[in-house]
């Protein structure tokens, strides 16, 4: 059998065992020992997941698409420097849709979708409808809408789809899954997490390549990379824009899709001040960006209601001074974790009403794939957890097994965007939240990182 034979006789076979056990079935029974991939958007994310790709033996990168020339060069840069056999390019002729003839060119085992928000949805649907299985940047897409289709073509096409939030595999964060696995918080009761990142410098720059950050106040066509497409979300949206940090590591804690579920969400936000002042500030009363008015809030507060009886607070605060911070906390009948202070508290342990410090516990509950991976992960972005999510991908791709975070994670995570901006709207209304898995959540079974391979 030829191997494009074979993709799609497994795709097909797959497609019967979707949603339940999502098998990567582009594979030949047995697995692959080395995978092609490819990758659309080379920009700043793509170029630091793409280093964790290219010092990888089991894969080969065999082709790269993006439609900015510069950033396919400093791609094309880490092969050279690696002494690896460069890809196959597309998109330096400004086709947008040059990555569907990378999908039809080449015969790759995987693609990683890298590109800015509006591209993820439809990227992803051409991708699994040529058959190839897709690692997707946060988010899975816009519009409610976006979050049906891309579920109902993984549904019906069978081919793999993964959500790369490399948050559900930072350290700490994976330390406490073992701990609420083994019972330390009691029942839970409460989480909170968000993204609480000052992007002021990152939404405005002079649109010089070599400056990215806080080198002035331009955005869109003049911005350079998220400059150039995510600030334009501010001026349009008002909601909770950026939902997976927070919500991915709440969701494996709660399992969500998996015996539980999101049954309400509403979102208050507040006035929109930070942007405009941070332009007004870098003297750009008379810049053309002095006179645009954002609809984002500063601080959008979001509201879900669990099916078990849990509510989870996400905030999107990245328009204001502030450090960086996740804001997790979770929380049940035994005492709580919160990461803004690397404290922790559980009754019978801690001495009453105080808090004690993280570390003893991070030591002693320490995920066995931290354990087993931390040397391989230094080095790799964001304190090693980027490398933990490419590898992930790709080892679950090797082993025809289920997506770690799979397709029901993937919408019902993202999908809070498009109900948070709907209930702010519809002046901060409670919405029902959709149902992704028609029915199945409550007999589904945990499977995020049971294993210490990955
Ligand atoms: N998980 C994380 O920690 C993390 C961190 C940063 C960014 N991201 C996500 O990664 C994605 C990319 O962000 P970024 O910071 O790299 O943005 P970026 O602007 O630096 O890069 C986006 C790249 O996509 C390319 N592109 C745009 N349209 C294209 C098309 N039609 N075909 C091919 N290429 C196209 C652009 O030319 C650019 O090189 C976003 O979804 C962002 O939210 C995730």
């Amino acid at each position: 059998m030829d191997k494009q034979f074979n993709r799609r006789h497994f795709l097909t076979a797959g497609a019967a065992l979707a949603g339940s056990l999502l098998l990567p079935t582009a594979f030949a029974a047995g697995g692959r020992e080395k995978l092609r991939l490819g990758m659309i958007g080379t920009g700043m994310r793509g170029q630091v997941l793409l280093k964790e790709l290219v010092r990888r033996d089991d894969v080969e990168v065999a082709a790269l698409c993006d439609i900015e020339p510069i950033n396919l060069g400093k791609a094309l840069a880490q092969f050279e420097k690696a002494g690896k056999a460069k890809p196959r390019t597309f998109g330096e002729d400004g086709d947008k849709h040059a990555y569907r003839r990378m999908l039809d060119a080449k015969a790759l085992d995987g693609v990683i979708i890298a590109t800015p928000w509006e591209w993820h949805a439809q990227m992803a649907i051409d991708a699994m409808q040529a058959k190839v299985p897709v690692g997707c940047e946060v988010v899975a897409g816009i519009t409610l809408k976006d979050h049906w289709d891309v579920l109902d073509t993984q549904l019906k096409t069978g081919t793999p789809y993964m959500l790369l939030e490399n948050v559900c595999y930072r350290r700490d964060v994976m330390a406490v899954l073992q701990m609420v696995r083994s019972g330390l918080f009691g029942e839970l009761v409460h989480l909170q997490g968000g993204y609480q990142h000052d992007l002021r410098a990152v939404k405005f720059n002079n649109g010089d390549p070599a400056k990215p950050y806080g080198s002035g106040i331009e955005f869109g066509e003049k911005g350079w990379s998220e400059a150039k497409w995510r600030t334009q979300h501010s001026v349009q949206r008002n909601g909770e824009l950026y939902p997976s940090h927070g919500i991915g590591p709440c969701a494996m804690y709660t399992n969500i899709n998996r015996g539980n579920r999101f049954t309400r969400i509403n979102t208050f936000a507040t006035k929109a001040r930070g942007l405009h002042d941070y332009i007004m500030k870098q003297g750009g009363a008379d810049h053309p960006s002095g006179k645009v008015k954002f609809s984002l809030g500063d601080v959008v507060t979001t509201t879900l209601a669990c099916e078990n009886g849990e509510t989870i607070i996400l905030q999107h605060d990245t328009s204001l001074p502030r450090p960086y911070s996740l804001g997790f906390r979770v929380q049940g009948t035994n005492g709580l974790w919160m990461d803004v202070n690397h404290s922790i508290h559980i009754e019978g342990k801690s001495k009453p009403h105080q808090w004690e410090d993280f570390q003893s516990y991070q030591d002693q509950f320490d995920h066995p794939l931290w354990r087993k991976y931390a040397g391989q992960a230094e080095g790799a972005g964001h304190g090693g957890m980027d490398y933990f999510v490419i590898h992930a991908f790709v080892e679950a791709l090797k082993a025809r097994a289920p997506m770690p975070i799979d397709i029901y994670d993937a919408v019902t995570w993202s999908a809070i965007t498009p109900l948070s901006e709907q209930s702010i709207a519809q002046n901060f209304q409670t919405l029902d939240f959709p149902d992704f898995t028609r029915g199945q959540w409550s007999k589904r079974k945990p499977i995020f990182a049971f294993n210490d391979s990955y």
